[in-house]
């Protein structure tokens, strides 16, 4: 048996998603930008996909601009929105600690620019507290970007706080909703944020499409340059099977997510449960609530957390150490060290985001063979 608990890395595409990719890449092979019928035929194809996205965020399809995934929808807001910016003077941005590196090192490469970044703390259970924001902003700050759902340990923001004090004081304000989109409902307008990233892989579309949504009248000055592509604001011919794909994927999850939400958080919980009360010296990591309902964080004491990857993956079982990017490197988590965990919590703690292809079947596999190998290793670092 092998079974995928890393979702909140990739996800595989559903067989619907394959078809429409194949399809475009096949039949519907037109530039989208040409006048002539098979041109007419790939720009109908965008046309429906924005529409589905924009519907999976409860935005308008003008507002929406495809991208090749969430790294470059939050480099397009963030690099976008501050050459915007930068004639009005405004140049402080406002993160959070548990950002993901696309937004991490997105305010970096402005903080190099001339531009002065702060990163806002979270507390022992990942969230970032308003009275924080409400500190850390002053009149020069242009930009406030805090992610929806963290990609480790699943924790929700609460952005539509967080984006009210941004614009209190006239900041825009960005949000990563890579982690969240499909798993729970996203709207821009009960949100109140002027920009949203998200991308296709994480909801059982392709590789390599995501999208930005920009609420109409934002101001925002084109990261890729090129043709007039995407109403100015990202020049590149389309990429029309991934982004045939990703609408494909978006109507899916908008449909199917209030089953799949309540089905991956029961397993979830099953998981979560099963570990902590089967195995002893466990705890969870990140507030229980609120959460995306397919991610549990768990430490494991006297264990390094690689060693429990590769010990489950030589049983069929596929779990993370965290974030994908930083897997590897054996670098201690930058989110659980933000929120305070001592330093042997942030290397022993192993990620599982479950998905819709996950069973009870699988968990309960699962679980019949952790708390063995967990001892084991546990064993072998006592020698
Ligand atoms: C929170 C978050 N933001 C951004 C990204 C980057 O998205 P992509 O892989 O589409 O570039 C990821 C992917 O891991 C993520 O989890």
């Amino acid at each position: 048996m092998r079974a995928y608990f890393d979702h909140n890395a990739t996800t595989p595409p559903s067989p619907e998603v394959t078809e429409a990719v194949v399809r475009a890449l096949t039949d519907e092979f037109g530039n989208a930008s040409s006048v002539h019928h098979f041109g007419q035929r790939a720009k109908a194809l965008l046309d429906e996909a924005r529409s589905s996205v924009a519907a999976l965020v409860g935005g308008e399809p003008a507002e929406i601009v495809f991208t090749s995934g969430g790294t470059e929808a939050d480099n397009l807001a963030l690099r976008g929105a501050a050459e915007a910016l930068e004639a009005t003077g405004r140049r402080h941005i406002v993160t959070s600690s548990i950002e993901h590196e696309a937004v991490l090192n997105t305010v970096k490469a402005l903080v190099k620019r001339g531009w002065t970044s702060t990163l806002l703390p979270v507390d022992a259970s990942g969230i970032v507290a308003p009275s924080a924001l409400a500190a850390a902003i002053t009149p020069a700050t242009g930009i406030v970007s805090v992610m929806h759902a963290n990609n480790e340990i699943g924790t929700i923001q609460p952005i539509a706080d967080l984006a009210a004090i941004a614009h209190e004081h006239g900041a825009l304000f960005h949000t990563d909703a890579v982690q969240s989109a499909a798993k729970i409902p996203v709207d821009v307008k009960a949100l109140g944020v002027d920009l949203l990233a998200i991308s296709a892989h994480k909801f059982n579309g392709p590789k390599g499409a995501g999208a930005l949504w920009i609420r109409r009248g934002t101001r925002l000055v084109s990261t890729m340059t090129g043709g007039k592509h995407e109403r100015n604001r990202r020049g590149g011919t389309e990429n029309v099977p991934g982004i045939a794909g990703m609408g494909v994927a978006a109507r899916l999850g908008r449909e199917k997510l209030p089953v799949n939400a309540s089905r991956l958080a029961a397993l979830r919980d099953r998981l979560e449960r099963g570990v902590l009360t089967q195995i002893s010296g466990t705890a969870l990591n990140g507030a229980p609530e609120p959460r995306v309902p397919n991610t549990t964080n768990i430490s494991f004491d006297g264990i390094e957390a690689e060693s429990l990857l590769i010990a489950l993956d030589l049983e069929g079982f596929a779990v993370s150490t965290g974030s994908a990017c930083s897997s590897g490197t054996l670098e201690p988590s930058h989110v659980l060290r933000a929120m305070g965990l001592p330093s042997h919590r942030t290397q022993n703690s192993i990620r599982f985001s479950l998905g819709a292809g996950n069973t009870e079947e699988q968990v309960d596999a699962l679980l019949a063979k952790l708390p063995a190998v967990v001892e084991k290793l546990r064993t072998l670092v006592r020698r």
